[in-house]
């Protein structure tokens, strides 16, 4: 995975102090440690589901069940996975009654995810499916040691499995959270934690994703107040539900009160999907306001070599140009065009990510590269970026009316 900044960045006192202060978090918080975890336990777990078992059901919502729908939704066009997941995340009673179309309750595991145990989306739609299908050897618990949620999960003797330590919902995806929905399917987690180990290496090992990571996330922070929607381009349909875990990483993480001012403060992620969004959003960044910035990624090899039919169409020949081509290609010249274009411009702040392939790996580098960010830009903003206390006044509302 190359990053490829075209912005400088000065390096400055303070870069050092943020690295300093994130190689001192790795004391406190989780999800640092979560590439060089063993992983035995999960893949002993995943073992003594039975072979019969053909869908694997995620109920959980937010970090407890995007980051491993990002990873699935990456590798599921490109690989053959032995057992197909479906996410129950919403409490729109369409789609709870669409996705249970899907499955068969007899050969389906549940994996009812919820760190705190209590969420209500969570509950309401697992005691809708537990009323279909009351076996409790049909469904594994995962969630913080001791809460309502374990105690509950013993009370039914069904398994449970715990998060690691101090890993908060949306920096959970490396750990038991994405890894056991994720070996369930069929999906490499091996590699996927290899590929995060590397970025790691990297950053904490003066590698280029030290000097790079720093970089980016200074000048994003620098210029937060100007520069405050950091838009991520992606060319390939496989990273669109990684936009959403970015859209809630980069969101509930950095939207605050700063830790030492009154201030609010926040850097809107927006998550675009190219060449689509070329016909939608593009028009607003080239000539918008001066207020985005632009991470396009990019996918070097689509392992895909469908090409564009050597066929001329009558009144249409200025399209021949097209003949020939592989599509694979045709993205990517598209990508670099309009990444041209909005350099060209020379006010609006680009970089760009290059994977060489769809793989696990590089899935795993692109996740942990986005966390050490968020950590990163988190610090330099002077915001806590592991607490979310702006989604509870909403949640006490609707306990209220619930209780009325
Ligand atoms: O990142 C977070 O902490 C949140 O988005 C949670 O993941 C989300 O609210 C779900 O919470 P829980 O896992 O406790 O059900």
């Amino acid at each position: 995975m190359i990053n490829q900044l075209y912005f400088s960045v000065e390096e400055t006192p303070i870069q050092r102090d943020a690295f300093k202060a994130i190689e001192k978090e790795q004391q406190t918080i989780g999800y640092y440690a979560l590439p060089d975890q063993d992983i035995s336990p999960i893949l002993d777990y995943s073992k003594k589901i039975p072979e019969a078992i053909k869908s694997i059901v995620v109920i959980g919502i937010g970090g407890s069940s995007l980051g491993a729908k990002a990873v699935y939704e990456f590798i599921r066009p490109v690989k053959a996975l032995r057992r197909k997941l479906y996410f129950f995340e919403s409490t729109d009673p369409v789609n709870i009654q669409t996705l249970l179309s899907k499955i068969d309750l007899e050969t389906t595991h549940f994996l009812v995810i919820s760190k705190s145990g209590t969420t209500v989306e969570t509950f309401s739609i697992y005691k809708y499916i537990y009323s279909l299908h009351q076996d409790a050897s049909a469904y594994t618990f995962i969630t913080d040691p001791g809460s309502p949620l374990e105690q509950y999960a013993q009370s039914i003797h069904a398994s449970v499995l715990h998060l690691p330590d101090n890993v908060g919902g949306r920096f959970s995806v490396l750990s038991t959270v994405g890894l056991v929905p994720l070996a369930l399917s069929g999906i490499d987690i091996h590699a996927l934690l290899a590929g995060a180990r590397d970025v790691k290496e990297s950053f904490f090992h003066a590698g280029y994703m030290q000097t790079t990571l720093l970089n980016k996330a200074t000048y994003y922070a620098k210029h937060h107040a100007q520069y405050h929607i950091n838009c991520l381009f992606a060319y390939s349909e496989s990273l669109k539900y990684f936009c959403e875990w970015y859209v809630q990483l980069w969101g509930e993480s950095l939207g605050k009160h700063q830790r030492h001012s009154a201030f609010h403060v926040g850097l809107t992620p927006i998550g675009l999907i190219g060449p689509k969004d070329q016909h939608s959003f593009l028009q607003l960044i080239m000539e918008g306001t001066r207020d985005k910035s632009v991470t396009f990624i990019k996918i070097e090899d689509f392992s895909d070599n469908i090409t564009i039919p050597d066929i001329s169409l009558p009144h249409l020949e200025s399209l021949d140009v097209l003949n020939g081509l592989p599509f694979e290609k045709l993205i990517n010249m598209q990508c670099d065009s309009v990444m041209e274009a909005l350099l060209n411009e020379k006010d609006i702040p680009i970089d760009r990510i290059t994977i060489p392939r769809t793989d696990e790996h590089n899935i795993g580098a692109l996740i942990f590269y986005y966390e050490l960010l968020t950590s990163l830009v988190g610090e330099l903003i002077d915001v806590n970026t592991y607490d979310q206390p702006g989604v509870e006044a909403g949640k006490i509302i609707l306990k209220k009316k619930l209780q009325a």
